[in-house]
């Protein structure tokens, strides 16, 4: 798939802004904060409904402005798409083909993309949340179902957490069994998943890295539950006191992680900076090929400032991979391995808010 028209009406720090891509590559260069990042902002809200830099999205609309609005019209393997996404400083509403969707969840799967900025750089490194993030992210899109049972979860777990609350006037334990059983239910269709998903993962990320390392590392990406199916009602008993006493509840898929291996050796603790990068960089590959085999055709690759984190060879890498992908990358200035390696379908100079198709 790729996106064919880009239009920005008050987002950020556009006023307006009308833009053909490219179905190739199209390179977005100028200086800092001159409103590159929020081009991909936009395509990533229309595909997940957040930003991947706030969690309130009303400081997304132009200062002094009440309303913002994305549209970006798809085309994909059989039939072209029109996303329209709205945002005021009270709510976000989207339609898609003129047709206004009760649920943003809907957006998912809708158009698939993959962003890589150099905070995923630090995926190894950062906070187990980041890394339960990046699963989240690509599992909502290639799987409503995962969606809908993540999303029930954490409404259900903010309820037991109440409940948790609760218990210290009321003493009712009853309450909190029936968020057990629900959370139970919710919970064991993500670890499934998660499961699932990650021994993927983890079988085409081996290879990509594998190659990019020229056989000398084999990486191993391995799924760590915060409870196992079979043990969950078991060890929601188990902390019940412990989350009366802390009133939050301190076990379920909310608390897992994923560790990563390269001959045996755990990257989080020893790894180099340069070993981190490629296993990032691995994943990142490997979420591109997972995507577009459950979707059938290839999502849309978002790179955001990482060429220059990136050597030589591993931008060769990335390229190598990225074939036959619509290709969105922001950088300050082009390094000139790209222009070497890559048929840079268009290169556009942002300033100001304002973007200009130049001559290659
Ligand atoms: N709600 C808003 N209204 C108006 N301008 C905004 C708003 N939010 C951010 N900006 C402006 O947008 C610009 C930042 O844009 P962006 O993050 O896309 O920069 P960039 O070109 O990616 O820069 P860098 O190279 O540093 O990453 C800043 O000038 C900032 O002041
Ligand atoms: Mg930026």
């Amino acid at each position: 798939m790729y996106i064919k028209e880009l239009s920005l009406k008050d987002f950020r720090n556009y006023n307006k802004l009308d833009l053909k891509l490219d179905a190739g590559v199209n390179i977005f260069k100028g200086d800092n904060a001159q409103g590159k990042t929020n081009i991909l902002e936009a395509i990533y809200l229309c595909a997940t409904a957040r930003s991947h830099r706030t969690h309130k999205e009303k400081e997304i609309i132009r200062w002094g402005n009440e309303y913002a609005h994305v549209m970006i019209n798809l085309q994909k393997k059989y039939i072209d798409d029109i996303i329209d996404f709205h945002l005021s400083q009270k709510s976000k509403a989207a339609a898609i083909n003129k047709i206004p969707i009760n649920k943003l969840g809907e957006l998912f799967g809708c158009i698939n993309i993959v962003m890589f900025s150099p905070e995923d750089l630090q995926l190894v490194k950062s906070s187990p949340k980041e890394r339960r993030r990046f699963i989240d992210i690509e599992l909502c899109q290639i799987d409503r179902l995962y969606y809908y049972a993540l999303k029930q979860y954490h409404k259900v777990l903010k309820q037991r957490n109440v409940a948790l609350k609760q218990y210290a006037r009321n003493r009712d334990l009853s309450a909190i069994d029936i968020w057990d059983e629900q959370l139970e239910e919710y919970a064991k269709e993500i670890i499934k998943k998660r499961s699932e998903f990650i021994q993927e993962i983890n079988n085409i990320a081996k290879c990509i890295h594998e190659d990019i390392t020229g056989g000398k590392e084999c990486l191993q990406v391995v799924y760590e539950p915060s409870v196992n199916l079979d043990d969950f009602k078991y060890k929601m008993l188990k902390f019940r006191e412990k989350d009366i006493l802390y009133q939050t509840t301190s076990v379920g898929p909310h608390r897992d992680d994923i560790s990563f291996f390269i001959n045996e050796m755990d990257v989080k603790i020893y790894g180099s900076q340069g070993q981190q990068r490629t296993v990032v960089l691995s994943m990142k590959l490997a979420e591109l090929s997972i995507m577009a085999k459950y979707i059938g055709e290839e999502p849309i690759l978002l790179l955001d400032d990482v060429l220059s984190e990136l050597d030589d060879k591993r931008q060769k890498d990335l390229f190598k991979y990225t074939q036959n992908i619509q290709t969105l990358i922001t950088c300050t200035g082009i390094e000139q391995s790209v222009w070497n390696t890559q048929k840079i379908g268009k290169l556009y100079y942002v300033r100001e808010g304002n973007v200009e198709e130049i001559e290659k």
